[in-house]
Order: structure tokens, then sequence, then C-alpha cells
């Protein structure tokens, strides 16, 4: 499955309410389809005051319904036959008076009364709401929303920042890429849900003098695919990264690092408070022994200066020995011989999974094959997008996690 296409099948009811943020569900729409979803938009009255029904059924190629009389569909039940086609109901923007109107189960538009008349258990809700600051703060807004969560329903957002109306704060619709990932993210199952996993990713820097300095050609691709995907999974995810030029993933916590040392502090504490550790970090075994303080000049003589290399910590030795750690996960990277290195790799760290790759061919890539390294044997996750070999070695996590008591 290319990265493209993490919706397939999948048929969604997008309905929109009133609202400036109704322009964003345009691409919303775009994005969605380019995604390998089906979309059905349904339009409350106010939102056709601030979009076109045109407009949405041109990017959806299917005609809007707005109206529970629409004589259209034949035995005139459009509430019960499109909310039962459809995986998920995802209304964005969803204003104060919708969510309102939820809590209460009233029904007297096509789309609430959809919210309604779906099978919940088939059919999840999800709201992202959209209004000024003050509106989504006020205590009524608050007390529905508490509410619809308690029925059931998932909140995507809101977003903070500048706002239409020119007041700044919480309440802003969660821009179209982040809503799409959060849909994805819906699908997913639960598998790491109520677990906290840390990972570090990324290559390290080790500076030589204010100007250089040793580093090497991991991207960090692996190991946002993995934090996204362990998100995804339900779990709380913390990334500790290199110097890595990512967007990260959303509600991962990141912390930026630079070196293999600043790495070990920042992971070391973290450690026993996680379940799951994954290093996938390609830590820079050796540092200079000393960073210069000035930039290193050429003396004039032809000799090159000799750097003198000190070694540095081994993370995931060191969260492997801890007596109330994580569960480990180390990566190895090869060149050659994947099986006999990684395997050797997996005692000499004293974890209980390997994940192999050959190294020059996964740097920078965003697809890979994966070879899962255990007591048990190899398992091969074969050549994907990172994303979907995430996904799979999330799932070798969770399964191992069963059969795993915590020390
Ligand atoms: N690792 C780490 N800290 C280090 C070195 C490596 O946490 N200082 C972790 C990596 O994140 C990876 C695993 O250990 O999960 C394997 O790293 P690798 O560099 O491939 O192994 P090395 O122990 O350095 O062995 P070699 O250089 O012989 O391949």
């Amino acid at each position: 499955m290319s990265e493209l296409q993490h919706l397939a099948g999948k048929h969604i009811l997008l309905g929109l309410s009133g609202g400036i943020a109704c322009y964003k569900s345009a691409e919303l729409v775009r994005l969605l389809s380019k995604a390998g979803a089906t979309v059905q938009v349904v339009m409350t009255e106010a939102a056709e005051q601030f979009i076109t029904p045109v407009t949405m059924q041109a990017l959806s190629n299917r005609p809007v319904v707005s109206s529970q009389w629409d004589a259209r569909e034949p035995n005139n039940m459009a509430h019960i036959n499109l909310s039962r086609e459809a995986d998920l109901m995802l209304v964005a923007p969803a204003s104060a008076d919708f969510i309102a109107k939820l809590a209460q189960g009233r029904a007297d538009d096509l789309l609430s009364l959809m919210a309604l008349a779906r099978p919940i258990e088939r059919c999840p809700l999800a709201v992202a709401p959209a209004m000024n600051r003050e509106m989504w703060a006020h205590p009524a807004t608050q007390r529905n929303l508490e509410q619809i969560r308690a029925d059931g329903a998932f909140l995507l957002g809101p977003g903070n920042g500048d706002q239409a109306c020119g007041e700044v704060g919480d309440g802003r619709m969660l821009e179209a890429a982040e809503l799409l990932d959060e849909v994805i993210a819906l699908f997913q199952p639960k598998r790491l849900a109520g677990l906290k996993l840390l990972i570090s990713a990324g290559p390290t820097f080790e500076p030589i003098d204010p100007v250089r300095g040793i580093t090497n050609h991991s991207s960090g691709k692996m190991g946002f695919a993995i934090a996204r995907a362990a998100r995804e999974a339900g779990a709380e995810v913390t990334l500790v990264a290199g110097p890595v030029h990512l967007p990260t993933p959303r509600g991962v916590k990141r912390i930026d690092v630079q070196t293999a040392q600043q790495m070990f502090d920042a992971v070391l504490p973290l450690a026993a408070s996680h379940r799951v550790f994954v290093a996938t970090a390609a830590v820079a075994d050796w540092r200079p022994a000393a960073a210069a303080d000035h930039k290193i000049k050429k003396d004039g003589s032809g000799q090159a200066p000799s750097i003198a290399m000190t070694e540095n910590p081994d993370i995931l030795a060191a969260v492997a020995a801890l007596p109330q750690g994580p569960y480990c996960v180390g990566f190895a990277a090869e060149s050659q011989d994947l099986v006999t290195h990684g395997r050797a790799k997996l005692i000499r760290k004293g974890v209980p999974l390997i994940v192999g790759n050959i190294g020059p061919a996964t740097f920078g890539r965003d697809d890979n094959a994966l070879l899962l390294i255990d007591a048990e044997g190899e398992r091969e996750i074969p050549h994907n997008d990172k994303l979907t070999l995430a996904r799979e070695l999330v799932r070798g996590i969770a399964e191992r996690l069963l059969h795993t008591q915590r020390p």
C-alpha cells in the first residue's frame, strides 16, 4: 500500500456545519479522496452560507445532501441510507451550535439526524470543532463537549492560533492535513493503548569545532514513522531526535538533541517510566575527545590535524541494563550478513528484539524492508513504505509484550 492510500476502501460521511472553517473542508475532501477514501458530503443550511455545495460536489464527485426532504432518495430516508454505508462520520467544521445539538441528541436537520441515526458501533463519530476562543471556553460548550465525548465521539483538535475574527486562542479548526492524519489514526487498531513508548531517532552530530562535526546519513524517517504508528496505536509517545528535517508526528512529544551524550542524558532518566524503548537512532560510536573552542585553522604546514576520539556511551545497552527497564528494541543497520550481525547484537546489547535492515539501502529513503530477530527466530517484514513497516513493527512489539511480564 502506498503512503497515499491509507484510507483505501473507507467511506466517510463528511458533515459541514456553519463556520468560516468550511473553506478548509474543501481541501480536506481532496486529501481524503487522495488517501483512497470515498467521501459523501452533508451540509447544514448554515454551512451553505460559507461554501457552496457545487464546490463540495465537484471535489467529492458526489451530489451533496443537505435536506432530510431530499426527494432524490427513493425512500426519502437519506439519514438512514447514507449512514449505513459509512465507516466514519466526521463533522468538520463542528460549530458550537452543532456540538450543542449533538449533546442533546436533537435531530431537526439532516446532519444532526444522521449523527443520531448512524449505527453507533459501526460508524464512529469524529468532531473537529471550529469557533471563536470565547465560544470554545464557554462553560456551556465545554459541558457539551464532555457530553459528546462520554457518548463516544472522538474530538479532533481544536488548534490554537489566529482566528478569523482577529482574536488569538483555542478554537481554530485543525488544518486539513492534520485532520487527514487524525482520520487515518482513528482507523488503526489500538494495540498499544495506554502504554508509554520512548523512541530515539535520527543521527547524532559530534562537534569537532564550532563549524564542523561528525555525523551520518540517517534521516530519522524510520524512527518518526514508528513514533506516528505507535501514537496511532494509542501509545503516549516521546521521541528523542537528533538533528533531522522532519515534522513532529501529531500528538507526539519531541525532545531535540545534537550529540550522543545529550541523547543519552535525555533518554536515560525517562526510560524507566516507559514500557517500551525503540532505539532507531544512528548514534555516533565515537566523538572528538574535546571539541575545539574556535574553528581549527590551516597552519600552512600541509599537515592535517589529528583528532583524538573517545567512545560514546551506548544508550540502548544502558537502558537494557536498567533493573526496572522498558522492553527494548534495537536496530541494526548492516551492510552485509544481517542475520549473523543482528543476532550478535541481540546478545551483546542484551535486548529481546533487534530490527535489522541493510543500512545503505534505507538511509534517507521512504521505503525499506525489515527483519525482526529475536530468541524465536527471524521474520521478515517485506518491502514497503516506512509507515506501513512501522505499523507492522508496532504489531510485532504489541504481540511480544503480551508474552512479556514487566520485570
Ligand atoms: N545504539 C545506541 N547507542 C550507541 C550506539 C548504538 O543506543 N552509542 C543503538 C542504536 O540506536 C541501535 C543499536 O544500538 O538500536 C545498534 O547500533 P549499531 O550502531 O548498529 O551497533 P553497534 O553497537 O555500534 O555495532 P557495530 O558498530 O559493530 O555495527
